[in-house]
């Protein structure tokens, strides 16, 4: 493993836990990052764009010359990154070369709930499922991961994650950095543990789940990026199964924050840290001048946890990391002005809510429940406006996944949220003893045949049962009890 611990006393509020993890400083970034291809696709007859994924085992070298068993899609770790624009209709060919059942979940993607790879869509080994659909949602940066339940956690921490990115009108008339793996870069976060020697192993359990104690970036240990640009798009994806981040940059400069789960704000926001915890995107701008270095970091303190500083401590929840480091070349391309005013996101509209519904977080389950594939807990009427409270009334962060929709958060403690959590979003970092007022349209896609989840994106929570259903029905239908068995052979 990286890096010593630091001593860290918790300056100003009288207690001194254990010293917070750390790899600031320690870690060598003497490989280039990899960049995750992007997807080949064919259009078929009636103007379908097919993609094929195939989830397969493998090896990686984390260490050259130490091969680590891992799964990946179309390669040993990690899938190719999906593009799609909004309007197209998709269909991606699926299948299951492991030697266990499991599904593909399209994190963010609003999609028919059969189409969505939870864990009622199961593919068996050997066999392919197809999901189609139309892409008809603004521009993202969007995911996709297996969702077997009770198995989440263990089949992303082995490596099979990627990206789903959607493009639309309004974006690309931006001048935005968009150059794939040039400009505009994937950089997918993921903590593990290590051997000495550099073998991929599962870290200990603690609460949050598995914490590593060494990050890699779409795969890679210890890695730079060479940018030839003035400007620079990181879409950043936190693919930790537990970890959540704080990131920054290593000389004080702003993050410059274009874009959450769902697409563009409606304007960039500097922020010291951005925060993300599992499943949260981020999009970000950086500048560079000729010839310098700086290290992307993820510094998480007590205070942006939300947490009492010794429980923080004590569960591995505060910590500091060297992610990547940006190196500029000596001589850039200029960069294009941005403007002030990236998408139109109109205001929280709360008017017209038909139902409110509250789910507390608690322990390892939301409303005193666990997950039962049999029964769904919440039944929506289609072309409605719902007001979901999620309070976390413990003492531990959580976090709160909904599939099938991009949602805005109306309040956090009743007051309005910071800019950063103001734009459309999928997954929210739930923190201790705070509660948040979601506000979320279902538009449409009613079946009362199979739900949707929604969940804590801790893997281990998720798998513990930390997760409910719901279905989206016609006004006075009722869902069906969910068919368990139903998988593709
Ligand atoms: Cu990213 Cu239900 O998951
Ligand atoms: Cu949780």
């Amino acid at each position: 493993a990286a890096g010593g611990l630091i001593a860290v006393a918790f300056a100003g509020c009288g207690l001194v836990g254990p010293a917070p993890f750390s790899t600031v400083g320690e870690v060598d970034f003497d490989t280039p990052l990899a960049i995750p291809p992007l997807a080949e696709s064919t259009i078929d007859a009636d103007g379908t764009r097919v993609f094929t994924l195939d989830a397969q085992a493998g090896t990686t070298e984390f260490a050259r010359g130490v091969a680590s068993e891992t799964w990946g899609f179309d390669g040993a770790y990690l899938g190719p990154t999906l593009v799609a624009a909004r309007g197209e209709r998709v269909r991606v060919d699926v299948r299951n070369s492991l030697d266990v059942p499991t599904t593909v979940h399209w994190h963010g993607m609003h999609l028919p709930a059969e189409m969505d790879g939870g864990p009622h869509q199961m593919i068996e080994p050997d066999a392919t499922w197809s999901p189609e659909w139309e892409v008809d949602q603004q521009a993202a940066t969007l995911w996709y991961h297996p969702h077997p339940h009770g198995e989440t956690e263990s089949h992303v921490a082995r490596g099979l994650a990627g990206l789903f990115l959607v493009q639309d009108e309004q974006e690309a008339a931006l001048p935005l950095p968009r150059e794939y793996g040039v400009d505009d870069v994937p950089v997918i976060v993921q903590d593990s543990g290590f051997s000495a020697d550099g073998r991929r192993e599962d870290p200990q359990q603690g609460f949050a789940g598995r914490l590593g104690d060494e990050l890699i970036v779409n795969g890679t240990r210890g890695p730079f990026l060479e940018v030839h640009d003035e400007l620079v798009r990181l879409r950043l994806l936190n693919a930790s199964t537990a970890r959540a981040y704080a990131f920054g940059w290593s000389d004080g400069r702003p993050i410059e924050l274009i874009a959450t789960d769902g697409g563009l704000l409606e304007a960039s926001v500097e922020l010291d840290r951005v925060m993300l915890s599992p499943g949260e995107r981020a999009e970000v701008l950086v500048r560079v001048a000729p010839g310098e270095r700086v290290t992307l970091q993820s510094v998480m303190t007590p205070e942006l946890a939300g947490m009492n500083p010794s429980i923080a401590a004590s569960n591995g929840i505060t910590d500091a990391f060297d992610v990547l480091e940006v190196r500029a070349a000596d001589r850039l391309d200029p960069a294009p002005e941005v403007p002030e005013q990236l998408a139109d996101v109109p205001p929280v509209d709360t008017d017209d809510i038909a139902t409110t519904r509250t789910f507390t977080l608690d322990g390892f389950q939301i409303n005193g429940d666990q997950m039962a594939m049999d029964r769904v807990d919440e039944t929506v009427t289609v072309d409605t406006t719902e007001r979901w409270i999620v309070e976390n009334t413990s003492q531990m962060p959580h976090s709160f996944h909904v599939h099938d929709v991009q949602f805005r958060i109306a309040s956090i403690d009743g007051s309005p949220p910071p800019p950063e959590l103001a734009g459309w979003k999928d997954t929210i970092f739930a923190r201790p003893e705070t509660r948040y007022e979601l506000v979320l349209r279902f538009e449409d896609y009613a079946d009362p045949d199979t739900p949707y989840m929604y969940h804590c994106h801790l893997l281990w929570h998720e798998d513990q049962g930390m997760m409910g259903q719901f279905a989206v029905v016609e006004p006075g239908q009722q869902a069906t009890l969910p068919n368990t068995e139903e998988t593709s052979h």
